[in-house]
């Protein structure tokens, strides 16, 4: 495969890429033409021409061990997406220490860690780095403080890394998704539904504008987008916070 799109020879890893919007970013990349490694908790199920990495990105020295092993096998990285989170809600007043320091441990630290492993290769191919916040990233969601912070964290985290790190030509964004149909999407409805998923989805899905066309993203959407602010001829995009929510985040 030739042109502009063409990621042939070019190595994407994808962290928690066994998951719903990880997968689909995957599946962008593949049809590409670049090689895929996938580090994540869970690595069953993976196509047998990826890299799968079993890595817990609360381990510093897993996310050490995957930008080696991605390094190792195929002696570059062009881009890493941090594709890894796990929800929790409930009221703050009930919320536990161990609540807190997993979802702040996964989805801000780890975030990091991937990221600070992975600059030395991104530097020498000019890669970039596209991390999944969330629209919980750019405004609060009550019931959720903790996975706020970890958000929004990864978006001041996001901004302050692209500037540090244009000099060294890597690029750095965040995409903040409102709800997408994936797994994460379908254990917060039996987790924190209150026995009736539906409702709780019904109840999610009524803050969109669309009316009777509301919906939620799907996977594949979300991919898509990646894809495109991960060429090259996009490269005046970094330090963004790119919404992805059907207007969300935009106003009331
Ligand atoms: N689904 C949504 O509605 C939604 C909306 C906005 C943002 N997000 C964020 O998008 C990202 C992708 O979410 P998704 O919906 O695809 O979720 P998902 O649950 O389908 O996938 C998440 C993946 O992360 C992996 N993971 C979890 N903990 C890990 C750890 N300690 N180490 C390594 N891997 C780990 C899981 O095994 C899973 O494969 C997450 O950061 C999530 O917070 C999700």
């Amino acid at each position: 495969m030739t042109g502009i799109d063409d990621w042939s020879g070019k190595t994407v890893l994808i962290v928690g890429g066994s998951g719903g919007m990880g997968r689909a970013t995957a599946q962008e990349f593949e049809g590409a033409g670049a090689n895929i490694a996938v580090a994540d908790i869970n690595i069953e199920n993976l196509p047998s021409q990826y890299l799968a990495i079993k890595s817990d990105i609360i381990k510093i020295s897993d996310c050490a061990g995957m930008i080696s092993k991605t390094v190792g096998r195929f002696g570059r990285l062009d881009l890493l997406v941090n594709a890894a989170g796990v929800w929790v809600e409930g009221e703050s007043s009930e919320m536990s220490e161990d609540q807190w320091d997993r979802t702040i441990d996964i989805n801000l630290k780890g975030t990091f860690f991937t990221c600070r492993y992975a600059i030395p290769e991104l530097e020498k191919t000019g890669g970039q780095i596209i991390n999944i916040a969330s629209d919980a990233g750019l405004m609060g969601s009550s019931g959720a403080a903790i996975y706020c912070a970890s958000k929004g964290g990864v978006v001041l985290l996001t901004k302050a890394l692209a500037l540090e790190l244009a000099p060294k030509g890597i690029r750095v964004n965040a995409i903040c998704p409102c709800d997408v149909e994936t797994p994460m999407l379908e254990f917060q409805a039996r987790q924190f539904g209150g026995g009736n998923p539906q409702a709780y989805l019904a109840k999610l899905k009524s803050i969109y504008p669309q009316g009777a066309r509301q919906r939620f993203a799907k996977a594949q959407e979300i991919a898509a987008f990646i894809f495109a602010i991960a060429q090259p001829r996009l490269a005046p995009i970094t330090g963004a916070a790119l919404p992805i929510d059907f207007g969300t985040t935009a106003g009331r």
